[in-house]
């Protein structure tokens, strides 16, 4: 099984299968429609990728459950257009991994539109740039892209999980963005919501991805808790970093959520400390001095500390789907399955 030996660092290890996949990704968005191009393109250009945390997950766990290493020239990019059916399982897989960052970008264009972001990824966001309109159509464009790609791979089961994924995101969105003031200061429906918004995709592509590689129902499960687990880690690293990260850290500003008026866990954790915070939360803390007086009640509590914990408590649940999952086949695959467990910490310890 995979026991921590030496290092695995997980990029460095998919590096040449990433770029492949990247660009795969220029080739899936490329329309003669100038303006369409144009905004599909501006987050896949090359310096504004982002950090391509999903697809490097994933080709790692279809490298981890894999009977065999990939052969060489899978590992360059293929000519085949997006509509059509890749026969080899590692193209199928790698397919997963692009449809991933179509959805995750696709997401993100709309998100930006919805919370009036400036910045994104360290670039003006494409709202800024382009305005709404072009923005909320360049993201459905992606999704149409993706639906293409991942009706090429035939089959049913990876099209109900992606799916499920898109309703999710949705899901999330709109719980966030309706919250009546009991469910504003809940943890419940904060972890509900976090899962739909950041947990559910990766989940659902890594299961997807075991399930392209035609591994066992055991094997494929614990690769959704796997992505479930280090998707919940993630965000709930995110919501610290709100607070303890610079906005040139991030790529985006600081205090981002407070002042959108989302309550995120380190609040929801010092609120049951601080009750004063309750009235300021589900007022959205919309009154002036509301987001300064709760950044210092939570920097006064334990509730960054206690944020930390339970990211730290879902990154060991990632790190114990791996060693369940059934005896890696190759060193090839336990180097890979060595790599998903530096993952979880990566994703303790990440600054941006
Ligand atoms: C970023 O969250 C946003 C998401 C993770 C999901 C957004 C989902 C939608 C807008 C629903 C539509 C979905 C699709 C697939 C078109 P954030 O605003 O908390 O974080 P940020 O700081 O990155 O903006
Ligand atoms: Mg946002
Ligand atoms: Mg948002």
């Amino acid at each position: 099984s995979a026991s921590p030996g030496e290092r695995a660092d997980a990029f460095v290890l998919v590096r040449e299968e990433i770029e492949c996949v990247t660009e795969r990704l220029r080739r899936d968005i490329f329309t003669e429609i100038p303006a369409l191009e144009r905004a599909a393109e501006y987050f896949f250009r090359a310096g504004a990728e982002g950090k391509r945390l999903r697809s490097t997950m994933l080709l790692l766990m279809a490298s981890a459950l894999a009977a065999a290493p990939p052969r060489l020239e899978l590992l360059t990019v293929d000519s085949a257009p997006p509509a059509e059916h890749p026969t080899d399982p590692r193209r199928r897989q790698q397919r997963i991994a692009e449809i991933t960052e179509l959805i995750h970008v696709a997401s993100l264009l709309h998100d930006d539109v919805i919370d009036s972001a400036g910045t994104r990824r360290g670039k003006r966001s494409l709202n800024a740039v382009f305005g709404n309109k072009v923005a909320i159509l360049a993201g459905d464009f992606l999704l149409a892209r993706a639906s293409v790609s991942l009706a090429s791979l035939r089959n049913p089961e990876a099209i109900m999980l992606m799916s499920q994924s898109l309703e999710h995101l949705v899901a999330g969105e709109i719980l966030q963005l309706t919250a009546d003031a009991e469910e504003a200061v809940s943890m419940d429906h904060y972890m509900r919501k976090t899962y739909c918004k950041t947990a559910s995709l990766m989940a659902n592509s890594c299961k997807s991805v075991a399930v392209l590689g035609g591994h066992s129902a055991h094997d494929c499960h614990l690769a959704q808790e796997y992505g479930r687990h280090i998707g919940l880690a993630f965000q709930l690293v995110d919501d610290i970093m709100d607070f303890t990260s610079t906005a040139s850290e991030m790529g985006k500003p600081q205090l981002n959520d407070l002042r959108s008026g989302l309550a995120t866990a380190p609040v929801l954790y010092a609120a049951e400390e601080h009750a004063e915070l309750l009235p300021l939360i589900q007022r959205r803390f919309k009154e002036e001095g509301d987001v300064e007086a709760a950044q210092a009640l939570v920097e006064g509590s334990s509730g960054l500390q206690r944020t930390r914990q339970l990211a730290a408590f879902h990154s060991g649940e990632a790190a114990a789907a791996i060693d369940a999952m059934s005896p890696a086949a190759t060193p090839h695959a336990a180097e890979h399955r060595r790599a998903l467990l530096e993952l979880t910490q990566r994703v303790l310890n990440r600054k941006k």
